[in-house]
């Protein structure tokens, strides 16, 4: 159950150009988050639901009762949580919306992240029980490599694209899966990241037969289902579909389920 709350920060640090990691302290999200649930941060004075901003929770301290999150600066409300000193004091909803399956049954797993997508599949890799492990992940050019030593240590093996090809291999994180894809039996494929990215994984599971969960980053107002500002469109019935709300049903969905435009 999600709880309205004031969390204290305990440490923010810039790790690449414009994104930041951010520790919080907060007993109930560090022991009742579970991968894939995001935070819904007030980013500004007064009452405006609609100025809150949904973050993913990056990890979790459960002993130390803290968590983190990682975002980049765009706007106002990105703006305004990088400029948070430890000790302020942030307004948060939270844990919100479904959880990856990272089930016991998933014993080969691939994850793949794009951009700001990369940060919910920590957790993943910290929750999930599998003996494979295989990370892809992708970034626009080598400043926006973030992470790279927690993935690597949390991986089997971790693979880095970059589309100008500055760091790791030249290109798509789903271009790296599909070399990989025949030969290594993945059981499940988590994936959170642009629309572009998530429909070429979401294609390659569906040939393969892979089971494949995906995240999507959705822009939001409300954060709890009455705005309709995240609506996206997912199968309904035989040849049918319907509007669902990535707040309020996901963020996390079957790849099946997602209709791509
Ligand atoms: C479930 C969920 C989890 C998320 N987790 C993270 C996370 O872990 N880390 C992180 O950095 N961001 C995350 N985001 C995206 C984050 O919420 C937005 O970047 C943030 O709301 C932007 O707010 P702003 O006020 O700073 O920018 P705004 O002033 O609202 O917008 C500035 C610019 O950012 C673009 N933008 C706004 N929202 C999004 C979005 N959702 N996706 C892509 N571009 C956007 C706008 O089009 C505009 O160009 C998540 C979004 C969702 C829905
Ligand atoms: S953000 Fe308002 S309905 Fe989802």
């Amino acid at each position: 159950m999600s709880k309205h709350m004031t969390n204290i920060i305990t440490g923010i640090a810039e790790i690449a150009e414009g994104i930041f990691r951010m520790r919080i302290s907060s007993g109930y999200i560090s022991a009742n988050a579970k991968p894939g649930q995001f935070v819904n941060i007030k980013c500004c004075e007064g009452n405006d639901a609609l100025l809150r901003r949904p973050i993913s929770i990056c990890s979790v301290d459960r002993p130390g009762d803290t968590y983190d999150i990682v975002f980049q600066k765009k706007g106002g409300g990105t703006g305004m949580l990088a400029g948070k000193k430890p000790g302020d004091r942030i307004d948060v909803l939270g844990p919100l919306g479904n959880s990856f399956d990272t089930g016991a049954r998933h014993r080969r797993i691939a994850v793949v992240g794009g951009g700001i997508g990369v940060f919910p599949l920590l957790f993943v890799l910290d929750d999930s029980r599998a003996i494979v492990r295989r990370s892809y992940l992708g970034f626009r050019t080598s400043k926006l490599v973030v992470l790279e030593n927690e993935f690597r240590f949390r991986s089997s093996s971790l693979e880095i694209a970059t589309d100008d090809g500055s760091y790791g291999t030249k290109g798509f994180a789903p271009d790296i899966l599909r070399r990989d894809i025949s030969v290594e039996d993945f059981d499940m494929i988590y994936a959170c990241g642009p629309e572009p990215m998530l429909r070429k994984v979401s294609q390659l599971a569906g040939e393969h037969n892979i089971e494949c969960q995906i995240s999507l980053e959705q822009r939001m107002g409300c954060g709890f289902g009455t705005c309709l500002a995240c609506a996206c469109k997912t199968a309904n019935g035989e040849d049918g579909w319907k509007y669902s709300h990535v707040c309020k049903d996901g963020p996390v969905f079957n790849s099946r389920s997602i209709i791509f435009d």
